[in-house]
């Protein structure tokens, strides 16, 4: 592989993240650009099944985002105004936005605890009210979320439950392998840069129900009765609008690269749990710093993040600046209601273990191209971080 482009670490000693694009990738991209058809095509229909048969799911449907997979898996449960959507008050806004595009209401819920990031079905059960009218369980960092619990709670209250997998592409929910996006109604996926399985932008929705999945193909392009492929093969040169629909195609060269990508996928997960795994072994019992969830967690999952968590905010945020000072590349999420938007529709003090979530971790940098030299090399600034705090 050629030397490593500028854009991609910036001057980071070990960037929090990273992506290798092989000559397969680069020959199917190129491949697909002298093809000529560069619109969602034959190509988006491979992938999609590809995407199906990975992930175990009867219907895959690519997208153009994470963002836009949630919004269309909210309006093919039929979720619109005067619903409520019970979402995880830590996560990635786009979980709670996908809901009030839909016109409805999140309702915002606390996690299992500060080193298990993913919503609490006690909590959640008790947040249900006579508008509610799904779940939004995300599996945070790609640890699977309770989901067996919220679809019986599902089950019995007569709710959809939706997955946001956006972080969770691979991840597994139960001992028999079953995977993130198979339980709920419907799944959401993302392929941003950073995630396990990357084009730049795209996602996809997952379902079992064939009237859903149609529903998700026919919004994603202007609820246009054919598609411009099936015009262009001339096999309905005429077409209906229905509904009203949105342009959340993906495109060619996306799908190409997503194809390709998916071959590895398995492989750089596996990279990715052996990197989390050396991590723990090497700061298991380190002063000052907690590790979060367990080996099953680290068994199921599928690695998009590694967060551990400092004694609180204070020590988070100078640990965080240690390590950027010797070139180690860190982040955090905010939990939602920290946000300007947010902060209002929760009463003060409320959803105590999002926020101390939020507060007190950060992710330390991991990526499927990464040794487990560097993981040594990150360790031992983390160690000398933590010393310095006595
Ligand atoms: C939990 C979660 N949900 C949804 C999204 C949205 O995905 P995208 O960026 O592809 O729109 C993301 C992406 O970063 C995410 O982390």
């Amino acid at each position: 592989m050629s030397a490593v482009p500028k854009e991609r670490h910036q001057g980071w000693r070990m960037p929090l993240t990273d992506i290798a694009i092989s000559e397969q990738d680069v020959a199917a991209v190129m491949d697909c650009l002298r093809s000529g058809w560069l619109t969602m095509g034959p190509r988006t229909e491979a992938f999609e099944q590809a995407l199906a048969r990975h992930v175990g799911t009867p219907h895959a449907v690519a997208v153009s985002s994470g963002t836009a997979a949630l919004h269309l898996a909210c309006l093919a449960a039929g979720i619109g105004p005067g619903d409520e959507v019970i979402v995880p008050a830590f996560t990635f806004v786009a979980t709670a936005a996908a809901v009030r595009y839909a016109g409805a209401e999140p309702v915002l819920c606390d996690v299992l605890g500060p080193g298990e990031f993913n919503l609490d079905p006690e909590d959640v059960a008790a947040r249900i009210t006579p508008r509610t009218k799904a779940v939004m369980a995300v599996h945070f960092c790609g640890y699977p979320a309770e989901v067996g619990a919220l679809r019986t709670l599902c089950d019995e209250r007569g709710l959809t439950l939706i997955e946001d997998c956006a972080q969770a592409i691979g991840a597994t929910v139960d001992d028999d392998g079953a995977q993130a996006g198979t339980v709920g109604e419907l799944g959401a996926f993302s392929f941003f840069s950073k995630k396990q399985l990357c084009v730049g932008e795209g996602g996809m929705v997952s379902t079992a129900d064939g009237g859903m999945a149609e529903r998700v193909r026919l919004l994603r392009s202007h609820a246009l009765s054919s598609s411009t492929w099936d015009r262009h093969r001339g096999h309905d040169p005429a077409y209906d609008i229905v509904d009203v629909g949105f342009n959340y195609r993906m495109d060619e060269p996306r799908a190409a690269l997503g194809l390709s990508r998916l071959a590895r996928l398995e492989a750089d997960i596996a990279v990715r749990r052996r990197l989390v795994r050396a991590y723990r072994e090497r700061l298991a019992g380190v002063a000052g710093i907690e590790l979060t969830w367990d080996e099953r967690a680290v068994r199921r999952g599928s690695h998009f993040a590694f967060p551990v968590l400092l004694a609180d905010r204070d020590r988070r945020d100078r640990f965080r600046a240690q390590l950027g000072e010797q070139g180690i590349q860190t982040t955090w999420y905010p939990a939602l209601h920290s946000f300007s938007e947010y902060r209002d529709r929760v009463p003060a003090g409320a959803l105590p273990r999002a926020r101390e979530a939020a507060e007190r971790h950060v992710a330390l940098p991991l990526s499927a191209t990464m040794h487990e030299g560097a993981v040594d090399v990150v360790v031992e600034i983390v160690r000398d971080a933590v010393s310095r705090e006595g």
